[in-house]
């Protein structure tokens, strides 16, 4: 089918480039528009002549067909909101923008809302895969109404490995999916860290790689995370000393946290993982700074100085 697709970065060009070798006929726009024609050269080269480039959002619009749908897969937030602003004076009613980006189900609620006055419908699909997804194929969790969903599951389904796609629920379910699931890693990339760490501060000379790797044949905590992980500690040897132990967060964690919370549900391991995060990120803790102004006040105890 016909597709227009927005963001050509990490996660939209090997998306494009799927879609593309299933067939589909993709017109794609990327703010830094020589990306667009790159893509295309690097497309036909290998045989596969259904992706054009175009330079604008107008044109992409004017290039594809009535009912048009555009995926959009910029960063979440401002960036979203306005390319669908611009989308939106290009669009005509019974058009679909669906957004691939990691977007706040609210805000899922209050696009679909605000674009059904103009007669246009919004699809929210969580992506999952990474920079992997390309050959291993993107899991995806859509959220919409069903009779703008069903048309667009041949795209889906060519994205999504076989049983990777899921039609949640209604708008925001997708990306409310797709947050657990993030809050989820952030709790396991945690424990798998602190088990690690545990190992490498051990008596015991072991070879966390060769750990790593014996885990995934048959014990319990196996994983894609675990296969990572012994790449990781192959490539960078297990010290690794190249890397500051400084971890960002984008978003997910926060909001899956901040739903715990809205629905009283304990959730100590997600959030522990959160703020581990935050504590990465500060080169010395000034709540570690009163905790020991505090012992050192009322016993006496040792302090280092700065
Ligand atoms: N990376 C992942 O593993 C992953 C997984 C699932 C979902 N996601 C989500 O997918 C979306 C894209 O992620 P990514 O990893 O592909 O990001 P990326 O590699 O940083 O690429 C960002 C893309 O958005 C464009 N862009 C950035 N700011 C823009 C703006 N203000 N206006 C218009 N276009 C803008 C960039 O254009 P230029 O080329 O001009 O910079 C680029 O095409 C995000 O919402 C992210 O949260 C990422």
């Amino acid at each position: 089918m016909q597709l227009g697709f927005i963001g050509l970065g990490r996660m939209g060009a090997n998306m494009v480039r799927r879609t593309v070798r299933d067939g589909h006929e993709i017109v794609a726009y990327n703010r830094t528009v020589e990306k667009a024609h790159e893509l295309v050269d690097e497309e036909k080269a290998a045989g596969h002549t259904t992706l054009v480039a175009a330079d604008t959002v107008a044109a992409l619009v004017e290039q594809l067909a009535k009912p048009r749908a555009v995926w959009i897969m910029v960063p979440a937030g401002d960036a979203t909101e306005a390319q669908i602003h611009e989308l939106l004076e290009h669009l005509e009613p019974g058009d679909t923008i669906i957004d691939g980006g990691n977007t706040n189900f609210h805000d899922d609620v209050r696009r679909h809302a605000m674009l059904k006055e103009h007669g246009i419908n919004y699809v929210d699909a969580g992506v999952s895969g990474g920079i992997w997804g390309l050959a291993n194929g993107f899991c995806l969790m859509v959220g919409g109404d069903p009779e703008v969903v069903t048309p667009l599951e041949p795209i889906f389904r060519s994205l999504a490995p076989v049983d990777g796609y899921l039609h949640c629920g209604p708008v925001g379910s997708g990306h409310y999916v797709k947050m657990i699931h993030n809050g989820i890693e952030y709790g396991m990339m945690q424990a798998y860290a602190e088990g690690f760490e545990i190992m490498h501060a051990s008596e015991y000379p072991l070879d966390l790689a060769a750990i790593s790797d014996l885990w995934n044949h048959g014990s319990v905590v196996r994983s894609w995370l675990l296969e990572l992980a012994t790449d990781a500690f192959r490539k960078g040897g297990q010290d690794l000393s190249e890397l500051k132990g400084w971890v960002a967060d984008s978003g997910e964690g926060r909001w899956t946290v901040q739903e715990a919370i809205d629905r009283d549900v304990p959730a100590p391991i997600i959030t522990l993982a959160l703020q581990t995060r935050f504590r990465s990120r500060q080169d010395d803790s000034y709540g570690a700074k009163v905790l020991a102004a505090l012992r050192n006040e009322f016993g006496g105890h040792a302090v280092k100085n700065s």
